[in-house]
C-alpha cells in the first residue's frame, strides 16, 4: 500500500486522482481547506470499500498553516510516496494570502513550495518517491518579476496573467527540483491536466464558461495520466518532464531558463524562511 498525498483532493482533479489510487487500494491522504467538504469527499472514497482515506486541513492561503499541517504529517508518517501539488484557484480580483502574496501567487505557487520543502524527507524515504505539480498551459502567458509577489506592491493587476505567472512558477519549481534531486530516488514532474471541467472556473461569468465547457474534459482523464507518471514503469526514469493532455505540451522559453528557475527557487526560499 502506497502513501499518496494530494492537495485540494476534495474536488475537480484531486479528487479524480484520488479515486483512482483508492481503487487500487492505497492508502490517500486529502489535504484540504475545508473540512466538511473533504469529509464528504472521503465519505465517497470509503464507500469504493478499497484502500484508505485520510484527511488533514490544509489552508495554502496561510504559510503558518502550511508549516504546522506539514509539521504534523512528518510526526506521523514514515514516507510519502506520491506528493501530488494538485490545489490551485483562479481568481480576477487582486487579492492578498494572509501573508500578503498576491493570491494566486501564493497559494498556487509558494505555498506548495513551502509544503514540498518541508515534506521532501518523508518523500526521500519512500522506495521511489514521486513529486507532481499541477502546472498548466497558462504558463505560456507567465512571468516571473519580484515586483508582482507581493499584493501591495501590484500597481495593474491582470487575474489571467497573475494566474500564468503562478503556473509558470510551478513548472519551473518542477524542472529546478528535478535538477536538484538528479541521481537520487525522488523524480519531480509536471503536468497540464488539459482543459478539465471543475470547479475552477467557478469565477467566470456564466456565458463564458458555458461556451468553455464545450471543449472540456472530465478530470478521470487527467487523473489517469498523474497516476500513470506516479506508478507506471514507463515514468521510471523520467525526471523534469512537463506532459500535457490535449494539446502538445509546448513549454515557454521562460520555463526552459534554468537559470529563472534557480533564482525564483533562492528568492522562495528568502520568503518562506521563518519556516524552514
Ligand atoms: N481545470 C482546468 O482546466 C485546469 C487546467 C490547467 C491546470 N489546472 C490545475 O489543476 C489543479 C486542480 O484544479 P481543478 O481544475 O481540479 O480545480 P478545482 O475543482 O477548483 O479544485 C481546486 C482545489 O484546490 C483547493 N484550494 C483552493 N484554494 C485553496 C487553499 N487556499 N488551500 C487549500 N486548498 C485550496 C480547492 O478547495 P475548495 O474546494 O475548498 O475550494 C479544491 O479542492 C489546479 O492547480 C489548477 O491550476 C486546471
Amino acid at each position: 500500500m502506497k502513501t499518496i498525498l494530494i492537495t485540494g483532493a476534495n474536488t475537480g482533479i484531486g479528487l479524480a486522482t484520488a479515486t483512482e489510487f483508492v481503487k487500487d487500494g492505497h492508502h490517500v491522504i486529502l489535504a484540504c481547506r475545508n473540512l466538511e467538504k473533504a469529509q464528504h469527499a472521503q465519505q465517497g472514497l470509503a464507500a469504493l470499500g478499497r484502500g484508505k482515506v485520510e484527511v488533514i486541513q490544509l489552508d495554502l492561503n496561510s504559510l503558518d498553516n502550511v508549516n504546522q499541517t506539514a509539521n504534523q504529517l512528518i510526526e506521523n508518517l514514515d514516507k510519502i510516496d506520491v506528493l501530488i501539488n494538485n490545489a490551485g484557484m483562479m481568481t480576477p480580483n487582486l487579492e492578498a494570502t494572509t501573508d500578503g502574496f498576491e493570491k494566486q501567487f501564493g497559494v498556487n505557487y509558494l505555498a506548495h513550495f513551502l509544503w514540498t520543502l518541508k515534506l521532501l524527507p518523508l518523500v526521500q524515504n519512500a522506495e521511489k518517491g514521486r513529486i507532481i505539480h499541477l502546472a498548466s498551459m497558462m504558463h505560456l502567458l507567465g512571468s516571473i518579476q519580484a515586483k508582482n509577489f507581493k499584493a501591495n506592491q501590484i500597481k495593474h493587476y491582470n487575474g489571467v496573467l497573475s494566474y500564468g505567472n503562478s503556473k509558470l512558477a510551478n513548472l519551473l519549481f518542477s524542472n529546478i527540483l528535478a535538477a536538484k534531486l538528479k541521481g537520487s530516488k525522488v523524480t519531480s514532474n509536471a503536468l497540464h491536466p488539459g482543459g478539465v471541467d471543475s470547479e475552477i472556473y467557478r469565477e467566470l461569468p456564466k456565458y463564458q464558461y458555458n461556451a468553455l465547457k464545450l471543449f472540456l474534459i472530465q478530470p478521470s482523464k487527467p487523473a489517469q495520466l498523474i497516476k500513470k507518471i506516479a506508478f507506471d514503469s514507463s515514468w521510471e526514469k523520467r525526471n523534469g518532464d512537463y506532459v500535457s493532455l490535449q494539446t502538445p505540451a509546448i513549454k515557454s522559453r521562460k520555463a526552459k531558463n534554468m537559470q529563472l528557475a534557480e533564482d525564483l527557487y533562492e528568492q522562495s526560499l528568502t520568503l518562506v524562511k521563518d519556516y524552514l
